[in-house]
């Protein structure tokens, strides 16, 4: 048995979705089984980190997110390897070692996540991916009502990593032997800027979509509907590092799991729903 944190996530959906495809036992750990709209074959279960104790019966895999166990973290992992758990895969960033100041807080987030998992006495794989794919859905509402997107660094680029390459990375390290004290770094198959990325939704779309340049200290909640408050100044930080600066581009995804990473095009193919009035 397989049990994924952040069930409803990006990443953490298309793993289950995985598992379940694979015909693989596996427990969500969600918030709100409720309203978590698993697949048939998921075991929902409300993930309560303050009471771990009867989340992990008859589990072996974990995949976590740092967001579900917070601070509560050690505890988490603590109860997982009571209850029989061998081995962790942690989503992690890309900003562990890319050279970020180790001040920057999603540097601090991620790094003492993956701190935690080491000193869990559990096996581990670290995933530590560049910038999402699924980030273009900052520009969904603006797409959604007009031609004309507003946001941030037109220039900055990025190499876009599908959400499911994610996942199936994770669904190797989990199921596979292999992979245990890795940490892959994940990343699409090619760069491109982020009037490039607008262009490419536009295209899927049969849209012609234009991205007009808004300065950084302009730039409010509304154009990052996807991101804590209080997160958007580091945000805004890292994004300023993509310009000019080529991103690292990996062939992990093809490595691990035998596919080649999707490119941008094909993730904004599969998601024109998203995008759409
Ligand atoms: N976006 C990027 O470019 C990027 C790059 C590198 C790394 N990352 C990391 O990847 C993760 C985001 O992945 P994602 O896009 O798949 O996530 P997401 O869509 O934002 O989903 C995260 C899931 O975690 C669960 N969760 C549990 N406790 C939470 C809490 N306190 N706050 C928010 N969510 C909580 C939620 O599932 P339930 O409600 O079902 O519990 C939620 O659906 C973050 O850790 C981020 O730092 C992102």
């Amino acid at each position: 048995m397989i049990a994924v944190t952040g069930p409803t996530g990006n990443v953490g959906r298309a793993l289950v979705e995985r598992l379940v495809a694979a015909g693989r036992p596996v427990r969500a750990l969600t918030r709100d089984p409720q309203r978590a709209r698993l697949p048939a074959g998921a075991e929902a279960v409300r993930l309560r980190p303050d009471d771990p104790a009867a989340l992990f019966r008859g589990v072996t895999g974990l995949f976590l997110y740092v967001q579900a166990g917070g601070d509560r973290t050690p505890a988490l992992l603590a109860a997982a390897r009571a209850a029989g758990v061998r081995h962790v895969v942690l989503l992690s960033s890309s900003i562990i070692d890319s050279g970020a100041d180790p001040a920057h807080p999603i540097h601090v987030m991620h790094a003492t996540a993956e701190r935690h998992v080491r000193d869990s006495g559990l096996t581990w794989t670290f995933l530590r991916p560049g910038a999402f794919a699924t980030n273009a859905f900052q520009w969904a509402p603006q797409i959604r009502s007009g031609d004309t997107v507003r946001g941030v660094y037109a220039e900055g680029r990025t190499a876009p990593v599908h959400e499911d390459d994610i996942a199936a990375v994770a669904e190797r390290a989990l199921l596979d032997g292999g992979h245990e004290g890795a940490a892959h770094r994940l990343t699409g198959p090619a760069a491109l800027s982020n009037a490039e990325q607008v262009t490419a939704i536009g295209r899927a779309l049969g849209r012609d979509l234009r991205f007009v340049e808004v300065p950084p200290a302009e730039a409010g909640p509304d154009l990052f509907p996807h991101v804590p408050p209080g997160m958007l100044p580091a945000l805004l930080e890292s994004l300023a590092a993509t310009v000019g600066t080529p991103p690292e581009i990996t062939d992990t995804v093809h490595t691990v799991t035998g596919s080649p990473a999707r490119p941008f095009t094909t993730w904004a193919q599969e998601h024109t729903t998203a995008f759409q009035p």
